[in-house]
């Protein structure tokens, strides 16, 4: 088959009455959009019980007590693959979870698109704060979701999202209007950051060849404000021990005398930002790209709600970097946050005890060009620098992630864009995210090839947190969204 064959015909034009980018269809484009609109409302009950099932399959990647629910979850993210059409799908064995690789092969001469997502989720703790049980989902509505929301664990970050590519995948071979090849790659360790699917991209690099990466586990701005995700923050993180004294010490009969490690890691990690929120430690800017006015004053079109943003956290104010607005703070500049922090005694009632040990999880978002060994590695030299003698200080690095970027100009994020316009009636605003994915990098520097952003989730979906939840009307949006994905970067690329 050719690709002439599949697109060329009379083109005809629409334009928006609000003059944004101008849409071509082709008639079977068309016909496409109404196959699949047609396609989903048929099925919609069904790929929602569908999703129920994957979402009661407890994929949790940190806590190897979970491991059998994990490769549970990888064999039926390859059943769905398996009935939706591909070729083949197999898991693919690594020193960690497994990965889920499928595709359907149509021609030499059309396109291939990568689908990335994670079939493994974060650990749902603390349980006892969800309001229905995170691995039985269960549609409620919310102000933000007046048509109901899928609460579960998982449900937008990346269960939801991921298996939007099954279905939209499902509905173009079913209707007869897939325009390219599509292989797809679901890993299991993204939230324990894809440790191992380095290796795994390395080795199959020619098994997973493809022309881009399609992945939707970002967010939006919002339901009737779509967007298209251009950036993504990168990440280091590391653990600190203090040690004190070679024993839990009585505070009365030592206390003022002896180095205490939780007194001294909250000096270092209060010392870690001055009153401006700017992170003090020497080098850590050196190498951040500053983003220019003008590029400023574009992303400061997209629509934020600051009081919005503050009642929904329930905050009397934010907090940051001096000289940048909440969203600058959250996308194109660096942050550092505690993660976790313990130490001492912190059982009932009061016991007086100097503690010998003290400890931190600590992590940094890093943006576009800084590096997270090299982060870590001034992190660490800063703090055995500024830590008095009177404490022992081991630092212990864990996983990190680069920051990249997607550039507006390319046929892929076009497509994005002429597929959201397309289903949401109006053009999708350009929008760095604040979370990190580490592999996209990766994917740059080992597959040559950028990541396309197109995420439908909302920050407010409580990704991580209990009542994690994700929109019906994102989910089908979604799947509505993905074919016309695959049309426009068919036609872009025949184009090219
Ligand atoms: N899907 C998120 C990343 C994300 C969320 C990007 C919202 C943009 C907007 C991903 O699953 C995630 O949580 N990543 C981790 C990284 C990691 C190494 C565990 C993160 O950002 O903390
Ligand atoms: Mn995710
Ligand atoms: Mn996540």
């Amino acid at each position: 088959m050719h690709i002439d064959s599949l697109l060329t015909s009379v083109p005809y034009s629409e334009s928006s009455s609000r003059g944004e980018l101008l849409l071509v269809y082709l008639p079977e484009n068309k016909g496409m959009k109404d196959k699949i609109s047609n396609y989903i409302d048929t099925h919609k009950d069904r790929f929602l019980e569908e999703l129920f099932e994957l979402l009661r399959v407890p994929s949790v990647s940190a806590d190897p007590k979970f491991n059998n629910d994990v490769r549970q979850g990888a064999e039926s993210v390859k059943d769905s693959l398996i009935k939706a059409g591909v070729d083949k799908a197999e898991l693919f064995e690594t020193a960690g979870h497994p990965v889920v690789y499928g595709e359907k092969f149509i021609s030499e001469d059309l396109p291939t698109i990568l689908v990335y997502g994670h079939y493994d989720v974060q650990p749902a703790d603390p349980i006892e704060l969800w309001d229905t049980p995170p691995f039985e989902p269960t549609i409620k509505k919310t102000s933000i979701h007046p048509d109901g929301a899928i609460f579960a664990r998982g449900a937008c970050d990346d269960k939801g999202q991921m298996y939007m590519h099954v279905k939209a995948f499902e509905a173009m071979i079913s209707t007869d209007t897939l325009p390219c090849n599509v292989k797809f790659m679901i890993e299991g360790e993204e939230e324990v950051g894809s440790e191992h699917l380095a290796d795994f991209i390395s080795e199959y690099k020619e098994m997973i060849a493809a022309d881009v990466i399609l992945i939707s586990d970002t967010a939006m701005i919002a339901n009737d404000t779509p967007s298209v995700t251009t950036g993504l923050r990168g990440l280091c993180y590391l653990e600190v021990e203090l040690i004190g004294p070679n024993i839990d010490l009585h505070s009365g009969v030592y206390g003022g005398a002896v180095g205490n490690p939780i007194n001294v890691l909250s000096k270092l990690i209060a010392d870690l930002q001055d009153e401006n929120g700017v992170i003090k430690i020497p080098g850590f800017y050196d190498d951040v790209q500053i983003v220019s006015e003008e590029e400023r004053e574009q992303m400061a079109k997209a629509p934020f709600d600051l009081e919005e943003f503050k009642s929904g956290l329930e905050i009397n104010d934010v907090q940051g970097e001096q000289g940048y607005s909440t969203s600058e703070r959250t996308t194109i500049r660096p942050s550092c946050d505690v993660n976790g922090i313990w130490g001492g005694y912190i059982g009932d009632g009061a016991k007086t005890v100097l503690p010998s040990k003290a400890n931190a999880k600590i992590s940094f978002r890093l943006v576009p060009n800084q590096n997270p060994d090299k982060i870590q590695k001034l992190v660490a030299d800063h703090l055995q620098n500024i830590a008095p003698k009177s404490v022992k200080i081991k630092v212990t690095p864990h996983h990190g992630g680069m920051p990249v970027v997607t550039p507006p100009n390319s046929i892929g994020y076009k497509a994005a864009h002429l597929a959201m316009q397309d289903t949401f009636g109006k053009a999708p605003i350009p929008k760095r995210g604040g979370g990190s994915i580490p592999i996209v990098a990766l994917f740059e520097q080992v597959l040559g090839l950028k990541s396309i952003l197109l995420g439908f989730g909302l920050n407010s979906d409580a990704l991580h947190s209990p009542n994690e939840h994700y929109g019906l009307f994102n989910f089908y949006k979604g799947i509505e969204t993905i074919p016309r994905f695959y049309h426009h970067y068919t036609k872009l690329f025949a184009k090219n």
